[in-house]
């Protein structure tokens, strides 16, 4: 029976590792779909508060019809889990809609290097806000990520303040948004894909009145125009893809994240953001001199250092 036994634990941790491989290889490959189709559509329509806002709405949208048709369970939710998610949701939202302004303003590659940085954010809102302390290696560790990101700033060929700002905001948005649903997942009552379906749709609630006001129905529609003159009918399915593909892939790291630590979770986000890095540069013929490359990989091995450090 011992045996049976062990053989049958063996079965179930190679499975687990499995799973967890694909949703890791998932979730990289839908990431870069999602980032390459959103700079073809933000470099033709250049409106990044509306292609967020699309983003959120189709994935409430897909949730909702999958709720719905029963593909997908509903979560049983109370007035207490929409209020634990407020917080969540605004922190989403900002740091969604800096991303893409990042992104609509620099290269891809360039909003993901200063998103390699994500951890350095991580520690100092911890220590700031939470007055949790760390053991001396994980301060060491914030030096190469943030010295690599400076130096591959300075470097930038195409530097913009407001695609550099927009990454920081980003990155300090998300840290919140990491300790606040934390905190509203360990309940542990809706699953890792009704969580983030519900914070797609309170995050669409907050962001469209905000997109209607920075950029509004007037310019889209021009924009729109142009976009489709200029590209075709093609440009329709960009949108689709880039909005598609961005609540899969956050919602298969939601998924992830039911069954890992939040540790080996960022670990798995900063190798998704070497394949982002790598492919859009070569998409996109991103011109990249040897000291910006140089930067970008001593911040991302300062993410590796980091990760080692806090375990
Ligand atoms: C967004 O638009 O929300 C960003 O591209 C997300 O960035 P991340 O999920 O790679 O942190």
């Amino acid at each position: 029976v011992g045996v049976i036994h062990i053989s049958e634990e063996a079965r179930d941790d190679v499975a687990q590792k499995l799973r967890i491989g694909i949703y890791f290889a998932a979730w990289w490959a839908l990431n870069v779909v999602f980032n390459i189709y959103n700079k073809k559509v933000l470099n033709a329509f250049p409106f990044p508060w509306l292609t967020s806002t699309l983003s959120l709405a189709a994935g409430s949208l897909m949730m909702l019809v999958s709720w719905g048709s029963r593909v997908a369970d509903p979560p049983k939710t109370d007035l207490d889990f929409w209020k634990a998610l407020a917080p969540v949701a605004v922190a989403h939202t900002i740091g969604h809609v800096a991303a893409t302004v990042s992104m609509s303003k620099v290269a891809v590659s360039f909003t993901h290097i200063i998103k390699s940085g994500e951890p350095a954010f991580a520690v100092l809102v911890s220590r700031l806000f939470l007055g949790e302390t760390f053991p001396l290696p994980v301060y060491l560790s914030l030096m190469p990520i943030i010295g690599g990101c400076a130096l591959a700033a300075l470097t930038e060929l195409n530097f913009n303040m407001a695609g550099f700002m927009g990454a920081m905001i980003s990155n300090l948005a998300f840290v919140f948004r990491n300790i606040f649903s934390k905190k509203g997942m360990n309940g542990k009552s809706v699953s890792g894909m009704n969580y983030y379906a519900c914070l797609s749709m309170m995050s669409l609630l907050i962001l469209t009145p905000f997109a209607v006001a920075v950029e509004g129905p007037q310019v889209w529609a021009a924009g729109w125009q142009k976009a489709i003159s200029q590209i075709g009918p093609n440009f329709v399915w960009w949108v689709m893809a880039q909005s598609v593909f961005y609540h899969l892939y956050n919602q298969v790291s939601y998924m992830s994240l039911d069954e890992i630590s939040p540790l080996t979770f960022s670990i798995g986000n900063t190798m998704k953001r070497i394949s982002v890095i790598i492919s859009s540069i070569i998409i996109f013929r991103t011109p990249v001199q040897p000291i910006n490359g140089l930067g970008a990989a001593i911040a991302v091995l300062g993410t590796f250092l980091y990760s080692q450090a806090k375990q």
